[in-house]
């Protein structure tokens, strides 16, 4: 196990480049089990969800070939076979099995998915898209049993508005017999990705990125090439970076439409950001302005963002106040802030940050991805060294971050735990 180690007060300069997207890979791979045929995925991040996703997709029969940021699936030979295993567990985006294994061979045994915990994070969204499918749907001993003699296009309305029951329930409809709307739907750019590789794997799909969704099942579908859109959070992260420190910041590679609530906020700090085509070029300000952030479903601020941005309000001159309504207990980073010197009250699903606060470094851990970025943020920005613990958290889903800071001027390494840290961290 490793510690990332950073040593903080150093400006960053230069040009980062974004990669593709966590939570469009961590779906794309799974729909490749839909084509009869091989699927050539591009532009896939360095994370270790990809990697994890892969070896799940060989468990049943794939074969995958890994060049650089290409993935080919080979989907000709895999079967049906039950994944009630360890891997499952490490990600969340597990899940998307389910919904591409029913689609193909219309059964699946998987075990209750993992990933960053959040607080309550149910399924019964994905599984109330499944049953109005035809598929009988059983929960025993922590696996789901999903069967269907056949599935038939379904009118679906969502009591809640979920990326991941919108992304699942478009993977098995599109293998249905005829139509499915889904209503209520989620309109996260990762949305349109997933649907755009499915339609170029002959999928009938309308509505992607509305709240209404229309799939025309089909009986085949075959294998595509499909380059993944760019991560807007990671590229909200090095915003975020860029607005704590940056001198001249730019950020290539990226869509500035899928980030404009995060501009509109940093603007309203009294940060300078410019966007052209494919970029984003930001500095930071001596004086940042507190604001108040709430979480919403896209295009509103997103929940991944909360974190990183919650660092950052720590040196804003005043109180500023951040409500998460996406997920009731994602402030686990907010104790390791404190630790480091910020002053932060939590009320329920807010927190009010009383900015102005003199970060110094310490030894914080990261209790989930999006907590180790915010850790990162604060660590560039503190007094002295900041070592944070893990950093497997952190590399599921930022592809290559240290050498992207490198490369910004940051001074930020990697070290092996100790036996003895080892063993603090398992009495923790
Ligand atoms: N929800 C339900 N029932 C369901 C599904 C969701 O009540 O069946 C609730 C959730 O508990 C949550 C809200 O609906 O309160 C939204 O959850 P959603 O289903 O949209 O989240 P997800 O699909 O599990 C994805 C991302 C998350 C991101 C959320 C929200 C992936 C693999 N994960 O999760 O990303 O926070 O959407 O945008 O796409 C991250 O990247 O760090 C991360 C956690």
């Amino acid at each position: 196990m490793e510690k990332l180690l950073i040593e903080g007060g150093h400006p960053l300069e230069g040009t980062v480049q974004i990669s593709g997207a966590k939570n469009s890979a961590v779906a794309l791979i799974p729909a490749a089990i839909l084509a009869d045929s091989p699927v050539t995925i591009d532009n896939l991040p360095d994370i270790s969800d990809v990697a994890t996703l892969a070896e799940l997709l060989e468990e049943i029969g794939g074969r995958t070939e890994l060049d650089n940021d290409t993935l080919v699936i080979h989907p000709e030979e895999m079967f049906a076979m039950p994944l009630p295993n360890g891997r499952v567990k490490k990600l969340r985006a597990s899940y998307y099995m389910m919904g591409a294994m029913l689609g193909k061979f219309k059964k699946a045994v998987i075990g209750l998915p993992g990933g960053c915990n959040l607080g309550p994070r149910p399924i019964d969204q994905h599984i109330k898209g499944f049953e109005a499918l035809g598929a009988k749907v059983t929960n025993e001993q922590g696996a789901i049993y999903l069967q269907a003699d056949e599935l038939i296009g379904a009118r679906i309305y969502l009591d809640v508005v979920s990326v991941g029951a919108t992304i699942n329930i478009m993977l098995a409809a599109v293998r249905a017999k005829g139509r499915t709307i889904i209503e209520n739907a989620a309109k996260e750019p990762e949305i349109i990705d997933v649907a755009t590789l499915l339609s170029s794997m002959g999928a009938k799909i309308k509505g992607a990125g509305t709240n209404v969704i229309r799939i025309e099942g089909t009986e085949h579908l075959h294998g595509c090439r499909h380059s993944i859109i760019p991560d807007r959070i990671e590229a909200g992260t090095f915003m975020i970076l860029g607005a704590a420190m940056g001198q001249s910041v730019l950020i290539d590679n990226v869509i500035p439409d899928h980030l404009e609530s995060l501009t509109a906020k940093l603007r309203e700090m009294g940060i300078m950001v410019e966007e052209a085509d494919d970029q984003i070029f930001l500095r930071t300000s001596e004086n940042l302005r507190p604001v108040d952030v709430k979480t919403l479903v896209y295009p509103g601020f997103p929940t991944d963002l909360q974190q990183p941005f919650t660092s950052l309000l720590t040196q804003a001159h005043g109180s500023s106040m951040v409500t998460d309504t996406i997920y009731n207990a994602r402030f686990k980073h907010i104790d390791e802030l404190r630790r480091m010197g910020a002053n932060i009250k939590v009320e329920g699903r807010s927190a009010l940050i009383n900015g102005g606060a003199k970060l110094q470094g310490a030894k914080v851990r990261a209790s989930d991805l999006r907590a180790g970025a915010s850790l990162v943020v604060a660590g560039l920005m503190a007094k002295g060294v900041t070592e944070i613990t893990g950093v497997e958290h952190i590399d599921r889903g930022y592809s290559s971050l240290e050498s992207k800071l490198k490369g910004l001027g940051a001074k930020i390494w990697r070290e092996k735990l100790s036996e003895k840290e080892l063993a603090e961290l398992k009495n923790s």
